[in-house]
């Protein structure tokens, strides 16, 4: 890390592969608040504050004033996908935001085309979009993206730019010997290995110009040796992966609460609906399966039942999602969970969340990449675990625990930021407030 951290001068480039829901969400929003028609409710570095030094100093700046953060005025967009509507037409069909609200933005937005996309239907099975790049090999195709990203940041005069992955769930994959290393990586990209898939294709694509990397999906991409081994060479930071939103986000609100309390928890049953292009490709079982071991995680890292045996060694965890179109991208959530008290005695928890995916999504998205810049300008490159804060399956050191307690996560982003910006650490002790006061009665 650098001892000082660099100004957000000039214009940041967001790229976002996967013009659907949740980005055009995101860039609708953003073109939104810049107009002052909406407010970015739901984004820290736009909303939230932060705490420094003792609390008898009263000082709360808001983070955007804290940090240096890049301009929400100073942001371009661009992107790329497999189909060919803009982000108006594209926001239009995704029907997350109001006709209204998109009309009052139209002209911004209708500007915004995606990029031919790299992409292969192995690895997203219900999609058949045309608007897609040919190719020989699969190093043609990393060369066209690296193409892409130098055009986009020479026409938009960007100083800086930052790539997130907005693009839809791939089937699920695990690490082979071609993510061991990025002299593997290289070969396999000559070589046509098909366990490169088009994300990784993107992410090497991007570290390579120079761009972090955010991965906001659940499939394997930055989080291989050879992916990771490059944004250290390259100096990038990188974060994923999988958006923390809807029904996971409230896991890991109410898991850390129930385990606080040393109550025990003997099933959760998640369910859901929801009816958006996510919901469509999440029905195909290669890619659900992704998504499940994302979800699934998350409990048993928060419980620890090897450490709490008598309370969580029985847990029975189950997550499904369910296709369902009526509800378009408002997904409903039910969680049925059987807990139990004071000498074994049960009880049960019902939650019935009627959310807004890309409505919790978008902040999330907004957040990683003005972060990452920032980590960037801080001079952080490689794995960037105080965002986990943001993420489903937070990418951490090798052999680490990943955290997922919400509020442990948020000290962690916190501490961080205090710790680029020299100040305190905050542990939340607070004993020397009162040692202070015992020491001036003497
Ligand atoms: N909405 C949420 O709350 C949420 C939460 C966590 C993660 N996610 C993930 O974020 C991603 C986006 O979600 P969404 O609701 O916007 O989905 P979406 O289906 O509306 O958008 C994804 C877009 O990606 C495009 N795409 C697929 N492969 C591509 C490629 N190789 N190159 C370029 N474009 C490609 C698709 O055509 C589609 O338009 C999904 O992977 C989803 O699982 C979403």
């Amino acid at each position: 890390m650098k001892e000082y951290v660099e100004p957000a001068e000039g214009k940041l480039g967001i790229l976002i592969p996967g013009l659907g829901a949740v980005a055009t969400t995101l860039i609708a929003g953003v073109e939104a608040v810049k107009k002052g028609l909406a407010k970015p409710i739901g984004s820290l570095t736009q909303m939230g504050s932060i705490r420094l030094g003792k609390r008898t100093e009263s000082r709360y700046p808001k983070i955007k004033d804290f940090v240096p953060l890049a301009e929400l005025n100073d942001i371009v967009f661009g992107g790329w996908d497999v189909y060919e509507d803009n982000v108006f037409d594209a926001a239009m069909k995704a029907k997350v935001l109001d006709a209204e609200l998109l009309r009052a933005i139209q002209p911004e937005l209708e500007a915004l085309v995606p990029m031919k996309a790299a992409f292969d239907k192995r690895y997203v099975k219900n999609l058949d979009g045309t608007n897609v790049k040919s190719f020989t090999t699969k190093k043609d195709l990393a060369d066209q993206v690296r193409e892409d990203i130098r055009n986009f940041k020479e026409k938009n005069g960007c100083t800086r730019m930052v790539m997130v992955w907005c693009g839809s769930t791939e089937i699920y994959q695990k690490e082979g010997s071609v993510h061991h290393s990025i002299a593997a990586f290289e070969a396999g990209l000559e070589n046509n290995d098909e366990h490169i898939s088009p994300s990784m294709i993107y992410a090497y694509a991007a570290l390579k110009e120079g761009v972090p990397y955010v991965n906001g999906a659940p499939n394997l991409t930055v989080d291989t040796p050879a992916l990771v081994e490059l944004a250290k060479e390259t100096g990038n930071p990188i974060a994923g992966k999988d958006f923390k939103t809807g029904q996971t986000l409230m896991k890991t609100i109410i898991a850390p609460g129930l385990s606080a309390r040393a109550l025990g928890v003997r099933g959760w049953f998640s369910t859901n609906i929801l009816g958006n292009r996510d919901g469509l490709v999440l029905d195909d079982p290669d890619n659900f399966k992704t998504k499940e071991v994302s979800k699934l995680s998350v409990l048993d890292e928060i419980f620890r039942p090897e450490a709490n045996p008598d309370l969580y060694s029985e847990l029975y965890h189950k997550v499904r999602i369910n296709y369902y179109p009526p509800h378009g991208d408002n997904k409903e959530s039910w969680d049925n969970i059987d807990i139990f008290g004071w000498l074994g005695y049960p009880m049960q928890i019902k939650i019935n969340f009627l959310c807004r995916d890309s409505i919790l999504a978008a902040p999330v998205a907004l957040d990683l990449a003005l972060f990452t810049d920032l980590a960037k300008r801080a001079g952080m490159s490689g794995i960037q675990e105080w965002l986990s804060f943001y993420l489903k399956s937070p990418q951490t050191a090798e052999g680490l625990h990943p955290e997922h307690d919400i509020f442990k996560q948020l000290m962690k982003l916190q501490n961080t930021l205090r710790h680029m910006m020299g100040e305190d650490l905050i542990t939340h002790l607070g004993l020397d407030y009162y040692q202070d006061l015992v020491e001036s009665m003497h």
